[in-house]
């Protein structure tokens, strides 16, 4: 919906204080016809409003979304780092790029930046992430482990089983791993993680971790090349999710598997990420930025590197790639 029409009709709204104002009056202030004001009305639900329908009174608007400021998360926060200080914007490029600067400030460990939008969400491999407003999950968090910078790919699959605990803690869905960290739900992504380092030589500064959950979105949300690959825990599940329990659970779920990993190092976060990954055994596709290899994904080694074999037995260390299982 175009921002200034959005924002006539959300001011209509709030000037009828609650009361129902009609689809005439609403076409009237917003300049559209009545058939336009209930794709408007339709638009505004995906959103997360709750508006009622009355014939011959028109609509009221009865809830505004959930939204994931900063006090909103903090309440009922279990965790003693992780999420502690919470840099909230409602609109940004990418959340990755403010983490990047507030890191680059000093910006304590587990210190998360938190959008209810991004206009310029990145993906792995330089590819776009779609981010709609008030639908989904668009986190980045800082961390700053003392580790050398080549098991940095380790924290990426350590936020995979953070994210797959979470989900499951706050719905009865039973999500899945595709190497390295996208996570799948019948066979469709719900949630991409971006793994970014700042370092210098062999020191890391800080990884900053992006998360993007699908959480709210309905079928049509998705833009069409998405439509068979991307899902959302609400097309999943029928339920609309708290966008704020998830972000809660997951750093819940993060903080413990981050002490487990400073503790123990990446043993049992990788029995973990195995026990919940979809790729292992079986036959894949893996596309690098050179080749295409076809084989089995034989497992992943102490960095996190896929390991995969091909038809004449040779072993491929692959550090990135995009895989897909052929059904
Ligand atoms: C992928 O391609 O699978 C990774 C997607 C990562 C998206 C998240 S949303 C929050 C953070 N900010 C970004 O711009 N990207 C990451």
């Amino acid at each position: 919906m175009r921002t200034d029409v959005r924002s006539k009709l959300l001011q209509a709204f709030t000037n009828a204080g609650g009361e129902f104002i009609s689809g005439q009056e609403i076409a009237e202030h917003i300049g559209c016809s009545r058939t336009a004001v209930w794709k408007h009305i339709e638009n505004l639900r995906n959103e997360g409003y709750v508006l009622e329908a009355v014939r011959k009174k028109g609509y009221r608007i009865v809830s505004a979304p959930e939204k994931v400021t900063a006090n909103e998360i903090m309440l009922g926060l279990k965790t003693h780092r992780l999420g502690q200080k919470i840099h909230y914007q409602e609109t940004v490029d990418s959340t990755q790029k403010i983490a990047h600067r507030l890191s680059n400030e000093g910006a304590p460990e587990g210190t998360i930046v938190i959008a209810e939008e991004q206009s310029l969400g990145k993906g792995r491999l330089t590819r776009a992430w779609y981010s709609p407003k008030y639908t989904g999950v668009w986190m980045s968090l800082i961390l700053r482990p003392n580790i050398p910078f080549q098991q940095a790919p380790q924290l990426t699959l350590l936020a995979a089983v953070s994210v797959v605990q979470a989900i499951e803690e706050v719905t009865s869905l039973l999500p899945g791993i595709k190497w390295p960290n996208d996570i799948l739900i019948n066979g469709r992504k719900v949630t991409g993680i971006l793994t970014e380092l700042q370092a210098e030589a062999d020191r890391i500064h800080s990884v900053i971790t992006g998360i993007g959950i699908n959480v709210n979105q309905q079928e049509q949300d998705f833009p069409e090349e998405l439509n068979q690959k991307a899902s959302s825990l609400f097309i999943e599940s029928g339920q609309r999710i708290s966008r704020a329990e998830l972000i809660q659970q997951t750093l819940v779920k993060m903080e413990t598997l981050y002490d487990l990993y400073l503790e123990k190092g990446f043993g049992p976060i990788k029995l973990l990420w195995e026990s919940y990954a979809v790729s292992l055994g079986k036959q894949i596709k893996a596309s690098t930025l050179t080749e295409t290899l076809y084989g089995t994904a034989l497992g992943i080694t102490d960095e996190g590197v896929l390991l995969l074999e091909d038809g004449k037995g040779h072993v491929h260390s692959i550090y990135s790639a995009d895989i897909e299982i052929p059904q």
